[in-house]
């Protein structure tokens, strides 16, 4: 092939789908392409040296001035575009011969040197297509943004819900609270009351045998009296009754004290505190109960100073301790331990007692919850540490095998937050 570049240029001008308008400086028509012809039904021979708005008068527009003004006076390419007009020149697409609705047009009107000369060319293009997807995309768009409202309106709704849940949980909470506070204490309150009834009913015959002292004639008379008076069982019986009583009222005050502690949760202030220090002096308070029951392993690991009220986490610690010490049946060992992993710090009680039966391991931060003989366990420790441990923005572990043993593990913010609305 020995054709020259503008043999393909020219080519390609004459079969591209595109309308191309040669134009001389003073915007005469120099040459348009088969495309033009075709489309607009105008011959090229009689337009040529024709100004371009006598031969398509539609395009005598502002537009079209403010085109050639950019590529006249600034040299530069200028755009118009369907959104702008729908088109510049009036042409029919589709095939030949067959005239279809009116289409978008987008044009190109830029200058260029020709022979010396300033020109200009005029590109006209069929932007209908992609003005139908874009309309479509848009349908789209606008469907996605309508179902992003529908999704926020739904996020919103959902929040109100939870919120609503919350309150309700929360006193679904404080009911169940009182409901157990009551249930716990009538009992002991209960006996307590009828031992006092019974001992009035001793104290009214042991008054009467005193009573009697001064006004008997002889010993033996006195001694029938005892008798009479079953003596020997009152004298049992009241220790028993005592006994009894003061177990439970301690009962009762054990309770009382757990509540206070409940509701005075938030009194204390945080400090950073060295909890080791925390952990021997609780060590040394419960000694007692662990010691008969089992070895005490430390194994303590670095921690940083944890922003904390420590009286409380003391008691969650020996919530844990005591808990530990019951699960163990013979004699065991209890570890405490350690550690910190970037901005929380952990600790761990890990016992070989009995374990957890998986059926109850979610229940065991229910206040009242305990397994343990009635006047034995009052179910409020772990609620009472789990509700610390919240107020501590932490959270509990618990990994428990039956017959092997149980660890719980606290998670604690080295920091606490901000309160809301707090300055920063
Ligand atoms: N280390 C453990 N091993 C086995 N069971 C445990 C352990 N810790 C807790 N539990 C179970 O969880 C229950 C609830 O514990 P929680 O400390 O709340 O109450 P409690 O120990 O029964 O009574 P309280 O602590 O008020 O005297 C216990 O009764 C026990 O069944
Ligand atoms: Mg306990």
């Amino acid at each position: 092939m020995d054709s020259s570049p503008m043999d393909f240029a020219g080519a390609l001008v004459e079969q591209i789908e595109v309308g191309v308008i040669l134009l001389d400086h003073d915007l005469r028509i120099l040459h348009w392409n088969t495309f033009v012809s075709q489309r607009s039904g105008k011959a090229l021979a009689p337009a040529r040296g024709q100004p371009l708005v006598s031969v398509f008068p539609e395009a005598d527009t502002n537009r079209l001035e403010q085109m050639v003004a950019k590529a006249r006076d600034e040299g530069l390419h200028a755009y118009t575009h369907w959104r702008e007009d729908p088109y510049l020149i009036q042409m029919h697409y589709g095939p030949e011969g067959q005239t279809s609705p009116l289409r978008l047009q987008s044009t190109l009107f830029f200058p260029f040197d020709c022979q010396g000369q300033r020109c200009f060319g005029l590109l006209l293009y069929d932007t209908t297509e992609f003005a139908r997807s874009n309309e479509e995309l848009t349908t789209a768009l606008n469907a996605l943004g309508s179902k992003q409202l529908e999704q926020e309106q739904l996020m919103h709704k959902l929040e109100k819900a939870n919120a609503q849940l919350l309150q309700s949980e929360k006193l679904a909470a404080i009911g169940q609270l009182a409901a157990g506070v009551a249930h716990e204490i009538n009992n002991p309150i209960g006996y307590v009351f009828s031992n006092l009834k019974t001992l009035t009913g001793y104290v009214n015959d042991l008054l009467r045998i005193v009573d009697a002292v001064d006004g008997v004639s002889s010993l033996d008379e006195l001694q029938q009296l005892k008798r009479s008076l079953e003596y020997d069982y009152i004298r049992n019986d009241v220790e028993a009754l005592i006994h009894e009583s003061e177990d439970g009222i301690e009962r009762v005050k054990k309770i009382i004290t757990a509540l206070k502690d409940f509701s005075h949760i938030e009194e204390e202030e945080f400090r950073a505190a060295d909890l080791h220090k925390g952990f021997d002096s609780t060590l040394n308070l419960v000694n007692n109960e662990l010691k008969y029951k089992a070895e005490v392993v430390r194994e303590y690991g670095d921690l940083p100073p944890v922003e904390c009220i420590p009286s409380q986490i003391n008691q969650v610690v020996m919530n844990l301790l005591i808990n530990a010490a019951h699960a163990i049946e013979g004699f065991g060992r209890i570890s405490l331990r350690s550690s910190h992993e970037g901005d929380w710090i952990w600790l761990e009680v890990e016992d070989n007692g009995k374990g957890i039966d998986p059926a109850i391991l979610n229940r065991i931060y229910e206040p009242f919850f305990t397994t343990k003989p009635v006047g034995k366990g009052t179910g409020l420790g772990l609620a009472l540490s789990y509700n610390i441990v919240q107020k501590h923005n932490g959270r509990i572990e618990v990994f428990s095998s039956p017959g092997q043993g149980t660890r719980f593990r606290v998670w604690l913010p080295t920091r606490q937050p901000l309160p809301d609305g707090a300055p920063t």
